[in-house]
């Protein structure tokens, strides 16, 4: 947690609207401070958001009034506090598990203040930095769903959020993602058509696409939210801040740094996700979802038609199930190329073993009638011969029982190589 100007906070123990006591400090940003208290009656925890302006608003000596530093910017104050209102309200609205729920808001001490569930955990930004690494394909895929989930219901109530970026989601002890901030959020105002916005509107460079950065916002749209959400996920699976929407512009492809283990459906989906023009982007949640669905099955296919290749694979050596699914094509194709060419090697060997075995079959009958009837010629022969003559048939047997168990040899060559081709 990082307060910038502990000063300017209400103070440990502050009592809001009567009901809400002041525990701790959450965080302090450029419009607001967060807070987390505890209902005075009920015990339980909520965080508390306060409008605050910071370089416009002071703390007053009695530790909880607001004032504004001057007069002249009395206007622009009261504008934001009415923006910040409707943040509220656009958030109370929202009935979604993974979005943080607001319950209250009220005006007190000059200002305003709206009442949240309180998430116990770190927002994504932090959790990159406490491992110290990217997250894995898995859980990636993980939070893609959930914020699908999120932006579902808010595109549904004619809502976007406009700030869709790693220290917007938190992380809560569950593993469940939820968005918050919806400080530069926008709504379509259902009678007049008009949008709707808290003034004080901010993008965040690498998240934002075009359409958001030429200051009209006349072209925003669920496309503009999911630009950010591919954004995000660039950042998870890569740690890498993302390419702005001119450098993507200029150097398409080339502007992406995706990582060797980065699973291809999640990069794809990204760079499609972040394509700078609003016509190539996806422009709603369904059509990412149907997108992520088809691909999926294709990959299924694939691994289905791999198990038919090796169905001694032990288990143990096999995907996980819910891995199988986001393998990317180009692994599909190492491992489909690898089964290929151990077939082909063992194809060979056993062919060279089963001709070497033939001939020597041949040869060795051949000798066998040469030698019988050279007997027969000098009445009986030799008892070696006599013998050699009854073990004809064993030795013809026993030769194709070898070219039999030849053909059997390829089994364990190929459970090395499977193990090999790494899983
Ligand atoms: N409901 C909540 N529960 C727990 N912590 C929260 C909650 N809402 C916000 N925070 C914390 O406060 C920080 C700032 O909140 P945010 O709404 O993003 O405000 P801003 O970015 O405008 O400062 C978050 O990064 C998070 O650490
Ligand atoms: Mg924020």
């Amino acid at each position: 947690m990082q307060i910038a100007d502990v000063q300017n906070m209400l103070p440990v123990g502050a009592l809001l609207r009567d009901t809400y006591i002041v525990d701790d400090y959450l965080a302090s940003g450029g419009f607001g401070n967060t807070y987390l208290v505890h209902h005075k009656v009920f015990g339980d925890r909520r965080a508390i958001k306060e409008y605050f302006l910071r370089g416009m608003m002071t703390r007053g000596g009695d530790g909880v009034s607001v004032f504004v530093n001057h007069l002249s910017d009395m206007a622009q104050v009261r504008l934001c506090l009415n923006g910040f209102m409707d943040e509220a309200r656009r958030m109370h609205q929202l009935n979604n598990a993974n979005i943080v729920r607001v319950h209250d808001v009220f005006e007190e001490n000059n200002t305003a203040y709206y009442v949240m569930d309180y998430i116990n955990g770190n927002t994504l930004t932090q959790v990159l930095k406490s491992r110290n690494s990217p997250l894995g394909n898995n859980e990636v895929r993980s939070i893609l769903d959930q914020m699908l989930d999120a932006l579902d219901e808010i595109h549904s109530k004619g809502l976007w959020h406009l700030d869709i970026k790693p220290s917007n989601i938190m992380l809560n002890n569950n593993g469940r993602a939820i968005l918050i901030d919806f400080g530069t959020s926008k709504q379509i105002d259902k009678v007049t058509g008009e949008q709707c916005t808290s003034a004080i509107a901010a993008y965040t460079p690498g998240y934002a696409p075009g359409e958001q950065q030429d200051g009209s916002n006349k072209n925003v749209g669920a496309w503009t939210d999911l630009y950010s959400l591919g954004a995000t996920i660039y950042h998870l699976l890569t740690g890498l801040t993302p390419p702005t929407a001119s450098e993507i512009y200029n150097d398409g492809v080339m502007a992406f740094r995706f990582l060797q283990g980065n699973d291809k459906t999640l990069s794809q989906l990204v760079m499609w996700l972040m394509n700078p023009c609003i016509d190539k982007r996806p422009h709603s949640v369904a059509e990412v979802r149907a997108h992520l669905k088809e691909i999926e099955a294709k990959n299924v296919d694939n691994d289905a038609a791999i198990a038919q290749d090796h169905p001694s694979t032990p288990a143990s050596q096999q995907q996980e199930p819910g891995t199988v699914g986001l393998m990317g094509t180009d692994a599909m194709r190492q491992r489909r190329s690898g089964t290929s060419n151990n077939s082909t090697m063992k194809s060979i060997l056993i062919g060279l073993l089963a001709l070497v075995l033939t001939l020597a079959a041949v040869f060795g009958v051949l000798y066998m009638i040469n030698d019988t009837s050279h007997q027969r010629k000098h009445r009986g022969g030799s008892k070696k011969s006599q013998r050699r003559a009854k073990s004809l048939p064993r030795t013809i047997a026993t030769l194709l029982w070898s070219i039999m168990m030849m053909s059997r040899l390829g089994n364990p060559i190929e459970k090395i190589t499977s193990t090999q081709i790494g899983h």
